[in-house]
């Protein structure tokens, strides 16, 4: 038996009792005659005590070899420490040493494994076991374990099925690129690792397994972000049998589940917007509704009036940022340079202080009384001792501006608070988006998502308006879940790969085995897909997803840790036919 306990669970209660330890050294103090070691396993910290006049001396004398992360076992006695570490669950005890063996050496390791660590963020992805060492990574994977768990008992307990659909697969076209893996036998073929298990649970839907769940990896070729890794992990859902109001209330179920177990809250209802509302409202289609700062659009009361900026603009837009009215001239500044930064690429900003006894006072004065501004003011929702920020210009841009700056004033304000969650439901996305490089539209959602049956007159005269079946979940401005009622027939589906473009025999080629199941009895579905990693990552209240997944790639796609991806050796690449240039 290598240990009887773990080194987090020892109390006052154990004193006396005989116990065996195993772990890694965390830290030794060596006082001469007295030596303490910190001993760490996955559970906690114990401390040892090896005494000159109570320990063996060759046990003695091996404890003064004892370097940082050595891999030991000891047995000893549980004794009450005399001076009590209140905030240590192992606080009030040590363990005299008996016997100690060392299980393995370690060599001096290139960071402090320790909460604040020294080491930077490449050294701690080159040596992520080590990293893993340290609490803050390792209560990451162990949080993620209990969302996962609670998701299985969840699905499982509402008669969903866990069913695992194959890696190695043909291309499903969801917007981003394809990872590859050439085939040894078949030359000049290559599989495709699944940007998603789409068509696969849409067969399975077909198969008669009227609810899928799974886990399950998934793998994008596209640039990341904070919030993107090239593999990912989606718990994928898909439901027979029913209409998009049963897939909300089934998901909206799960997730408030998750807030409750996870983090102990509850949450009433989502409230449901449309995609129309939140580009209006919020100029996003993810928005952060934990706090205020709607979008008050302000041509009706700002063109016409001499500000040629204005008058030329499609359109011109503000927020209220709430007791920002005495922001100094400098604090404005900042926020002006902010927004005219190329990543955001504003030409400008105009404000309007709100003051406390009702009067304005705008870097545009100029051109606009107060009873202008007033009406700003409404427009805004401004109240006394707010700032009014607005941007203007072309239409679509403008709003991504906005949306930017509303984020970061929320930011500055310290109103995206991370206890709190603000979940919601966004719905009716159109259907398809048009795509200037292309010249054609492309599925906004993937090709299989329904449109609205209201809408599907609109396809031919004019397919940009027509709204898909389509939901989003958000959460504190992040998409982490997306779905859609599919296309079960297959004259639609047909018509639908005709308008993305597909040629009939492209269609089949690409598509046609889930036509062909189409013809066989294709149940009504529809279904959605949770990203994992970002869910876990907000329900621990941060956003970046790496510090919640083992062993994540770097901002290139590499893992720096076995150093991938790498080259392979000549006879590797004839078996698989690929000759480089
Ligand atoms: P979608 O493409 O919206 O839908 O993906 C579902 C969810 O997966 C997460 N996600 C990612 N997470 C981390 N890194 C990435 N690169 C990444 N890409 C996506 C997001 C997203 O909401 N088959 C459809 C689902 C369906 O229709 O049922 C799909 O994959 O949180």
């Amino acid at each position: 038996m290598y240990r009887s306990h773990t080194c987090g669970e020892l109390t006052a209660s154990h004193i006396n009792t005989e116990v065996t330890l195993a772990g890694w050294v965390q830290k030794t103090r060596d006082k001469g005659f007295m030596i303490w070691v910190d001993v760490r396993d996955r559970y906690g910290i114990t401390q040892l005590i090896f005494d000159e006049k109570r320990t063996d001396t060759s046990v003695f004398e091996k404890a003064k070899t004892l370097g940082r992360e050595f891999v030991i076992q000891v047995k000893g006695t549980v004794i009450e420490r005399e001076s009590k570490n209140p905030n240590m669950p192992t606080g009030e005890i040590e363990i005299l040493v008996s016997e100690l063996n060392i299980l393995n050496e370690a060599m001096l390791p290139p960071f402090t494994i320790e909460d604040e660590t020294d080491g930077g963020e490449d050294i701690r992805m080159k040596y992520r076991y080590l990293d893993i060492r340290r609490n803050p990574v390792k209560n990451n994977l162990l949080f993620r374990h209990k969302v996962s768990m609670e998701v299985r008992k969840y699905l499982s307990d509402k008669g969903f099925c866990d069913i695992e659909t194959p890696y190695l697969i043909k291309s499903t076209p969801e917007g981003a690129r394809d990872f590859v893996v050439p085939s040894r036998m078949n030359e000049g073929q290559f599989y495709a690792l699944p940007q998603s298990p789409q068509t696969f649970k849409q067969l399975l839907m077909v198969g008669g397994m009227d609810k899928y769940f799974q886990i399950v990896k998934c793998f994008r070729d596209e640039d990341l972000r904070a919030d993107r890794q090239p593999e990912f992990t989606q718990i994928d859902c898909e439901m027979a049998f029913v209409e998009q109001e049963d897939i909300l209330d089934m998901f909206e179920g799960l997730t408030r589940h998750l807030l409750k177990e996870i983090k102990g809250i509850e949450v009433d209802k989502f409230p449901r917007i449309t995609y129309d509302y939140a580009m209006k409202t919020y100029g996003n289609d993810k928005p952060d509704i934990r706090f205020e700062m709607k979008f008050g659009e302000l041509n009706a009361v700002a063109q016409h009036k001499d500000f040629g900026v204005f008058n030329s603009a499609e359109l011109v837009v503000g927020i209220a940022a709430p007791g920002c009215a005495s922001y100094t001239r400098k604090e404005i500044d900042a926020l002006i340079e902010w927004v005219k930064r190329p990543q955001i690429g504003a030409s400008g900003m105009v404000y309007v202080k709100c003051e406390e006894d009702g009067s304005f006072k705008s870097s545009v004065d100029k051109f606009y009384d107060q009873e202008d501004l007033k009406k700003w003011a409404e427009a805004t929702q401004a109240k006394a001792g707010d700032l009014i920020l607005v941007l203007s210009g072309n239409a679509d841009k403008t709003r991504t501006q906005l949306s930017a700056l509303r984020m970061e004033v929320a930011t500055r304000l310290g109103l995206r608070k991370s206890d709190e969650f603000a979940p919601l439901w966004v719905v009716d996305f159109p259907l398809l988006e048009w795509d200037e490089e292309s010249g054609r539209y492309h599925a906004m959602h993937h090709p299989f998502t329904s449109p609205k049956p209201e809408d599907i007159e609109l396809i031919e005269t004019h397919p940009g308006k027509v709204r898909a079946n389509a939901y989003d979940m958000v959460l504190n401005g992040n998409e982490i879940g997306g779905g859609s009622i599919r296309i079960h027939d297959r004259a639609l589906q047909s018509r639908m790969f005709d308008l993305l473009g597909f040629s009939k025999e492209e269609a089949q080629a690409q598509f046609g085995f889930l036509m062909n199941a189409f013809e066989f009895g294709a149940p009504p579905h529809g279904g959605l897909a949770f990203g994992l990693d970002r869910l876990v990552s907000i329900l621990g209240g941060q956003e970046t997803i790496r510090d919640f997944i083992a062993f994540p790639k770097n901002n290139s796609g590499r893992d720096v840790m076995i150093d991938a991806p790498s080259k392979i050796d000549t006879k590797q690449l004839e078996e698989l036919h690929i000759k480089l240039k």
